[in-house]
């Protein structure tokens, strides 16, 4: 044997050597909910570890992931029903819970970057990211809202506005809007490849902000397909996103793999809620090392491509580094 692929496993420092991809807390975003009221801090039952917080408690939070070095949010707000309609109003109102979060935060970390969520679910009385007529999700109808819900976020110091929504033509559309305004440096991530997965249950547990009627398969791609993925890709491109991102991302490795051979743009990888729920679910029971668990597929989403992560793990990955 002249070749021996463990000689260069042999030691730690060999195996540091030779390592190829690592993650740092540059990589990630921390995505974080955020409730009316004062002094809350509730755990959301399917995500261990992870709370809804009111503004002033969830500035104490952002306080402690900074100190970590995580400096990359994505707020969402989990908003009472009587504020939800059928056109989400509530989603643009400068004075609504998430554009004030947005401002405070801002105001009290300015160097910390938002990732604002642009889609209606969280304020739909639908629980669906486009308005609903007769049961169809109205596309073009939607992509109004969609615009006035990018600009509030903008105005209130989004620093890139992030559209979960899948409608066709939605990345166009908010550039054009926030362009018009005078936001040419705010920038879009767009949630290029969304798939309409299993695994956000336990963050519509979290906004209740299930679909009450159907599911978002006209909207959200078929778990089946790849090729679809870059046409999503491709449109995003010419539509003017400056960063895209695949989503979930454990079980959608390939796909990360396939827009970073095909695209340039940066790319994101969202390791969403229910895949946080099983590594945490396992190993309560002890049936895996959570933290093991952890590591492997935040490297994994690297590996495949990603040059960022939006993870539940974040704040429990600097404690990691940390110590
Ligand atoms: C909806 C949205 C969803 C998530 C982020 N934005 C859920 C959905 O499409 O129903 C899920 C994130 C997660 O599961 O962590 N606009």
């Amino acid at each position: 044997m002249n070749r021996r692929p463990r000689r260069n496993r042999q030691s730690e420092v060999i195996r540091n050597l030779v390592q190829e991809n690592t993650v740092g807390v540059n990589d990630l975003i921390y995505p974080i909910f955020i409730i009316e009221g004062q002094n809350q801090r509730v755990e959301i039952s399917s995500m261990p570890g992870i709370n809804r917080f009111s503004i002033d408690t969830l500035l104490e939070e952002i306080a402690a992931c900074v100190a970590l070095g995580i400096k990359s949010f994505a707020p969402f707000a989990s908003i009472p029903d009587q504020l939800k309609d059928k056109y989400a109003t509530e989603s643009h109102n400068p004075d609504g819970l998430y554009t004030r979060a947005l401002r405070e935060i801002k105001k009290n970390f300015p160097e910390v970057a938002l990732f604002s969520d642009v889609a209606m679910d969280p304020y739909s009385s639908d629980g669906h990211d486009g308005i609903v007529e007769n049961g169809e999700i109205l596309n073009d109808e939607t992509l109004e809202v969609l615009g006035k819900m990018a600009l509030a976020q903008a105005q209130a110091g989004a620093d890139v506005v992030a559209p979960s929504d899948m409608m066709d033509g939605r990345v166009g559309h908010i550039r054009r809007v926030l362009d018009e305004n005078g936001f040419h440096k705010v920038g879009i991530m767009s949630y290029s490849a969304k798939y309409a997965s299993a695994f956000y249950g336990p963050f519509r547990d979290a906004l209740s902000s299930a679909p009450k009627m159907g599911d978002k398969k006209t909207y959200q791609m078929n778990p089946a397909n790849s090729r679809e993925a870059l046409i999503e890709a491709e449109l995003d491109v010419a539509e003017g996103a400056d960063f895209l991102m695949v989503k979930p991302a454990l079980a959608y490795l390939d796909i990360i793999k396939l827009l970073r051979d095909n695209t340039s743009l940066p790319i994101a990888g969202y390791n969403v809620s229910g895949e946080y729920a099983m590594v945490k679910a396992a190993a309560e029971r002890g049936w895996v090392d959570g933290e093991k668990a952890m590591l492997e597929g935040l490297v994994s989403i690297k590996r495949a491509g990603a040059d960022i992560i939006l993870s539940y793990f974040a704040k429990e990955f600097g404690q990691y580094l940390k110590k």
